[in-house]
């Protein structure tokens, strides 16, 4: 009888454990979601302003594709647990005010830079938790889909904060260089 109910509860457990997944991962998975689409949405609004103004357009333009590229990173990490019945709770994503006020393009691409490191740093407790959790497919998808393209995004935005850290005495002569640069290479994109 004892073994009977053990060889049914082995039996449930293999069937059912693809749907179950811990509280450690499930919360940290949530905040990857929410972040992404946090810094999508920060993005936007830096995006906005600087059209607006129409001082920095190449800027603006890079915000702009910048807002989408995350919104398809929290869709892709939405998709892959879409597929594993995997049920996520989302909160308010709200944009802070300092950022959602915020006028200043070296302060945008600091806060920016900022928040790449969040998202990265959140990655890999992501990916620890699915690792201690013997998660392997969402270990391997965080690898494979999700830290490459976060550490060149992380990567870019550092460099550009210390270019401009570099040349502090003459910051707008440079950031007005940078944006040259940014509206060259979104003119040569198909
Ligand atoms: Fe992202």
């Amino acid at each position: 009888m004892v073994s009977s109910s053990v060889f049914i509860s082995t039996i449930i457990v293999l069937l059912f454990s693809p749907l179950i997944f811990g509280e450690d991962l499930k919360k940290l998975y949530e905040v990857q979601v929410h972040k992404e689409f946090l810094a999508s949405n920060t993005y936007l609004t830096f995006a906005h302003r600087l059209a607006t103004r129409g001082v920095y357009h190449g800027f603006a333009d890079f915000f702009f594709d910048s807002a989408i590229e995350e919104r398809a990173h929290g869709k892709k990490l939405l998709d892959f647990y879409n597929v594993r019945n995997r049920e996520l709770l989302f909160k308010d994503v709200k944009v802070d005010e300092t950022a959602a006020t915020m006028e200043d393009l070296t302060k945008m691409i600091q806060a920016a830079e900022y928040m790449e490191r969040q998202v990265y740093d959140n990655l890999i407790e992501v990916r620890l938790a699915a690792h201690i959790e013997k998660d392997y497919p969402t270990v391997h998808f965080i690898e494979s889909q999700m830290l490459e393209e976060q550490t060149t995004a992380l990567k870019y935005m550092y460099d550009l904060v210390k270019r401009i850290e570099r040349n502090s005495d003459n910051s707008t002569i440079l950031l007005q260089m940078m944006d040259q640069d940014l509206r060259k290479k979104q003119v040569k994109k198909p």
